[in-house]
């Protein structure tokens, strides 16, 4: 007789990541396009150096479990006391303890949709149930209906601002009165992970709004605009009770040291990375205005991404890239299709555009 699997896992898809295909442009999988900062290097190579047999932090030790210098670097970054943050194995890896943490069987974890692939993976792997609230027809997320979707089994919302993959991002007034009508004994998480890319007055501070409201978590990552995508480096700032839950179901150790160094380093370097992100947020500019001249419809986007609404046309778009060696992130029609696309470096940017104009004329 085989092993008896979970059934909840059987209709699970796996979660899909961007194709990397050598010799091609790769704008799929939202990474900055940079070379990694001097400063990072080193305390990379250092972490990695410091093996002497009376070491104690080197990589024949384990890592430290607490992720004390890491805590202490992001409680001075986002100004929320130590007790209040968590670092993990990337950001997904905090949005599967957060399920764990708040939602069990048959109990419904809310986000719009199309939002970040990983919401009903981790949301299903613990049993409980994915409502998704489509995206507006201007493809931001419909905040409002989510307000009236959530039910007494409702025990979780993401709120993914930008929103990957349509790059809409919520205002802080929209998300203050989405707050005042979700009641306090449900978590909102939002889900930052573009923040440092939107360049809108009106967008909320996550972490700011978290300590104000303790059923608000902010969930951020060193993956896209600090460049550790490779790394594994997310954090969350929440209250404490529910730091606390959260370090419960956390796999112990799965912060190795070699990040934690790397993301003390890049922490330390953001002022470095500003000039990245304005350039960033400039190319973002000219691949919207380039591609909307030639017909495509672009929604505004918050993030380093942009979204092609293409619907049935997305998966053929995408393969047509994909022959001028650029491969970006198609998604099915069934659940709103479209292109997602990375702005990359201004050269990446080009190759990608020429392919698009190509595919108009
Ligand atoms: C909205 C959003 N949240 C979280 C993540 C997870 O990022 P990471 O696990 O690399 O921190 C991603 C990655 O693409 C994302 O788009």
């Amino acid at each position: 007789m085989p092993v008896r699997i979970r059934e909840a896992l059987a209709t699970l898809p796996a979660y899909a990541p961007g194709r990397t295909v050598p010799g091609a442009v790769k704008l799929a999988s939202n990474e900055l396009s940079y070379p990694t900062l001097p400063v990072v290097a080193d305390a990379i190579a250092a972490a990695v150096a410091d093996d002497s047999p009376t070491s104690v932090a080197g990589i024949n030790r384990y890592p430290d479990n607490g992720a004390t210098n890491l805590l202490a670097a992001l409680s001075g970054y986002t100004g929320a006391p130590v007790g209040r943050l968590i670092a993990g194995c990337g950001s997904v890896a905090l949005c599967q303890q957060i399920v764990q943490a708040v939602a069990g069987d048959g109990d419904q974890v809310l986000f719009g949709w199309r939002s970040f692939e990983a919401y009903p993976i981790v949301t299903r792997i613990t049993g409980a149930l994915p409502i998704q609230v489509p995206v507006t027809a201007g493809h931001a997320l419909d905040l409002d209906a989510m307000a009236d979707a959530v039910t007494p089994q409702t025990r979780l919302i993401f709120v993914c601002t930008p929103n990957n993959p349509t790059g809409t991002a919520v205002t802080s007034a929209d998300l203050e009165s989405f707050l005042d009508r979700v009641g306090d004994d449900v978590l909102v998480v939002v889900d930052e992970a573009y923040r440092e890319f939107d360049s809108s007055p009106d967008s909320p501070d996550g972490a700011a709004v978290a300590q104000r409201r303790p059923n608000v978590l902010a969930l951020r990552t060193l993956s896209k605009a600090y460049g550790l995508a490779g790394l594994r480096v997310g954090y969350a700032v929440a209250d404490e009770p529910l730091i606390e839950a959260l370090r419960k179901v956390a796999i112990p150790f799965a912060l190795n040291s070699v990040a934690q160094a790397a993301a003390v380093a890049a922490l330390g370097a953001a002022d470095e990375l500003r000039p990245r992100w304005e350039q960033v947020i400039s190319e973002r500019a000219r691949v919207t205005e380039t591609l909307r001249s030639t017909g495509f419809e672009v929604p505004t986007s918050q993030a380093n991404f942009v979204w092609l609404p293409l619907q049935d046309r997305a998966a053929d778009f995408a393969a047509h890239c994909e022959q001028h060696a650029v491969i970006v992130r198609s998604f099915s029609h069934a659940d709103g299709g479209g292109v997602r696309v990375t702005i990359g470096s201004p050269a990446e940017n080009d190759q990608f555009l020429a392919a698009a104009t190509s595919y108009r004329s």
